[in-house]
């Protein structure tokens, strides 16, 4: 129980609530060091790094890109923290060093060479655009390719060895971690897939509002509904994104789309249910894959124990499998419950169950790890 307590209260702080923030400090994070008996001189901070700009820093993603920048001695240069106008002024401490969180404006870039972000929803278009105050080499890493797309002009723009690389949408991430060893080996041609999502999907305001209803419902009152717009707390619903024409809504499409994307395949065929769970931290998700050729479960298992990223927790004896719990702040996305689909002929379907931190792996930590291969 000490685990989950302290797996939760790290993206428990409220940004309105919290004066000063602090992050991780080289005392307590997992930093590398020349000499690990003596020194305390951080691989990070290096004048040969680029210049990092972090957009959403006092989110649930912005304060897990420095978690993650930390742990992994991501070399930076300097590091500007940006959130909204309601964050500027408020002092943050990250790896020793104290911070102000400044108002993301257009000339917020300037002088960035690069870039990690984590922007929100509708101001992340403009955030792309104040990119071209910046140095000649940049990119940035966020999560959409739907507009990204459209941003045409952005190509135009692009010099220098930067790139522009959109992160993709979390459920995307750790359902693809799993299916794609396998894709690779047997080819997709069809999966279906359905979501169990967390509060942290959200955001921070979420999580909290997830824990305070949770707090109402047991002493008897009225939960508070702001984020969600019915109860969470014992509750589960289809995901709060738009609901398209089609019936499907946005999360949905995304891992449609996405999938194609990535497997560069506008064939295979893949369809979702997206469902918000109240569980705090951590996505798990239920995926169904139809080969074209054959793919025993043995063989399987294989694959996905010799995967980079992946865990197997497939202990049938002792009936344990993947929970969001096991993978909560954890890099690795696990997976599960790995058996043969009894209503597909000739070993062609297998069953699958992932759990991976959306937050972490499915945001964060990609995206860093796109940016260690450019630098
Ligand atoms: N949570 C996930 O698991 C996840 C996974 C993949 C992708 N994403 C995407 O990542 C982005 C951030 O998500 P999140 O979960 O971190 O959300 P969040 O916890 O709600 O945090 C939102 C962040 O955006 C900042 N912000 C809001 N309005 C702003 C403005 N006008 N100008 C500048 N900053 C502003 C907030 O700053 P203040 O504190 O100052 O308001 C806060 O830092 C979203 O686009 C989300 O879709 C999230």
């Amino acid at each position: 129980m000490q685990v989950t307590a302290s797996a939760h209260r790290v993206h428990l702080f409220s940004p309105l609530s919290s004066p000063a923030l602090s992050l991780p400090s080289a005392k307590h994070c997992r930093c590398r060091y020349r000499n690990a008996a003596a020194t305390t001189v951080r691989m990070g901070l290096r004048e040969d790094g680029p210049s990092v700009a972090v957009v959403g820093v006092t989110g649930a993603v912005g304060q897990e890109f420095l978690r993650v920048l930390s742990d992994r001695d991501f070399p930076y240069r300097n590091i500007r923290l940006l959130a909204s106008r309601r964050s500027a002024g408020k002092r943050l401490t990250f790896e020793d060093r104290e911070y102000t969180i400044e108002e993301l404006r257009p000339e917020s870039f300037e002088g960035s060479t690069s870039l990690c972000s984590a922007p929100v929803g509708r101001l992340a278009k403009s955030s792309v655009r104040w990119l071209s105050n910046g140095d000649r080499s940049w990119w940035i890493i966020v999560r959409r390719f739907g507009w990204f797309r459209r941003c045409r002009w952005l190509s135009r723009r692009r010099s220098g060895k930067g790139a522009l690389i959109a992160n993709p949408n979390c459920s995307t991430i750790i359902c693809l971690m799993a299916a794609t060893p396998l894709h690779r080996h047997a080819k997709v041609v069809r999966m279906v897939v359905s979501t169990y999502q967390a509060a942290s999907g959200a955001g921070a305001a979420a999580m909290e509002e997830l824990l305070q209803q949770t707090h109402e419902v047991l002493d008897g009152k009225q939960p508070t509904c702001k984020i969600f717009k019915q109860q969470y707390a014992f509750n589960l619903f289809s995901h709060n994104a738009a609901v398209l024409s089609n019936g499907y809504n946005e999360e949905e499409m995304k891992l449609v789309k996405e999938t194609r994307k990535i497997w560069n395949d506008m064939d295979v065929k893949v369809t979702a249910t997206c469902i918000r769970v109240p569980v705090m931290r951590a996505h798990a998700e239920s995926v169904n894959l139809q080969f074209e050729k054959p793919l025993d479960e043995d063989t399987a298992r294989r694959i996905l124990e010799g995967a980079a990223g992946v865990t197997v927790i497939d202990d049938r004896e002792s009936n344990h499998f993947p929970t969001p719990l096991d993978v909560s702040n954890k890099d690795d996305v696990a997976v599960g419950r790995i058996r043969q689909d009894l209503s597909q002929d000739g070993n062609q379907g297998l069953d699958i169950f992932v759990c991976g931190d959306q937050i972490r792996k499915g945001a964060a930590l990609n995206a860093i790890q796109i940016a260690e291969k450019l630098l």
